[in-house]
């Protein structure tokens, strides 16, 4: 019998493409969107695991609208830090492994290098804060089977993001002034799917040691950078595009002036860290174009 892999939050963006990946694999997946399996509620929670018995957990389930948890951090709290807190007990009790997707909002985004796995947190939003709360709880409730991947920047074509909203954009407007003071890593969906999908059968393997990974894009950017690089493969002049600064986008929720991340400890599960962002573009390119053009 295949193993059982109940993916949480599968209706969101990243959730289904960790679902489109496991359909590669030999396994039973299980599609839990917000209806099926609240992650918050223990009931639903135990349901779920009692008529399915997962081997393996992958949490895509998330509250992410950052700017609204500055005004509601118990509700983001609920989904971010007590979902996991209520899966990772569920994931004690029947023996499972919980991949737990976080965010590079745990680190307070002033650093000068990118953030190593186990260097110290520091989140400067409400989100930030609700995501390291469920970070902790997966690593303190489950040290052996428990595993946090930080990603961020994520984008696929399953639903709204940053680059489709670019690619629309580019259709009619004249010039964008995008911000240049935000560092980080663009991720495909696609790819962080992949990783967690080989990282969840490391772990049943045994070949992965639990802990924090670090599941983005290699090379960095900014938000003008990365936009740039979308009017390039558009065939636009990116000259279209022009650098401004956060404090003209002022926005509730401070976002981390520096969020890239150090991928240094794939390498003790054997698996390579993510490609590089621009590379990684260009292949989700006519998804992504076809997604917003149809
Ligand atoms: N998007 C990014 O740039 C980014 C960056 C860094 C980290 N991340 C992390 O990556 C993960 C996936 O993000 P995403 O972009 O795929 O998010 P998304 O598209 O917003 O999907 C999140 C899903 O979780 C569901 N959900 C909310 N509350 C729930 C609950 N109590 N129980 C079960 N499901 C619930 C949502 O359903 P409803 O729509 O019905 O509420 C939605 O389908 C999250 O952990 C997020 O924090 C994302």
């Amino acid at each position: 019998m295949s193993a059982v892999w109940l993916v949480t939050g599968a209706a969101g963006m990243l959730g289904r493409d960790v679902l489109a990946r496991l359909a590669d694999e030999d396994v039973t997946a299980v599609a839990a969107d917000r209806k099926a399996v609240d992650v918050a509620d223990p009931g639903s929670v135990r349901a779920a695991f009692e008529e399915h018995r997962p081997a393996v957990v992958v949490n895509c389930a998330a509250w992410t609208a950052v700017d609204d948890a500055e005004t509601m951090e118990a509700s983001a709290l609920l989904v971010n830090g007590t979902g996991p807190e209520v899966l990772a007990a569920a994931c004690r009790e029947h023996g499972a492994v919980l991949l737990q997707v976080s965010t590079d909002y745990v680190f307070a985004g002033d650093a000068e290098k990118p953030y190593a796995e186990d260097d110290p947190t520091g989140p400067r939003s409400a989100y930030g804060r609700t995501k390291l709360a469920g970070e902790r709880a997966v690593l303190g409730t489950l040290p052996d089977t428990g595993y946090v991947v930080r990603t961020a920047w994520l984008y696929g074509a399953g639903s709204g993001n940053f680059v489709r909203t670019m690619i629309r954009l580019e259709g009619v407007k004249d010039t964008l002034d995008v911000v240049d003071d935000q560092r980080g890593q663009p991720t495909w969906t696609v790819d962080l799917a992949d990783r967690l999908v080989r990282l969840g059968q490391a772990a049943l393997a045994g070949t992965a040691p639990a802990g924090v990974y670090h599941g983005t894009g290699g090379g960095e950017t900014t938000w003008f950078g990365l936009t740039r690089e979308i009017f390039r493969l558009l065939g636009a002049d990116p000259e279209r595009v022009r650098p401004t600064t956060s404090a003209a986008f002022a926005r509730p929720a401070p976002r981390p002036a520096y969020g890239v991340l150090g991928h240094d400890r794939w390498s003790v599960a054997g698996i390579e860290p993510i490609r590089d962002w621009r590379e990684a573009l260009e292949a989700a390119f006519p998804a992504l174009v076809a997604a917003e053009r149809p």
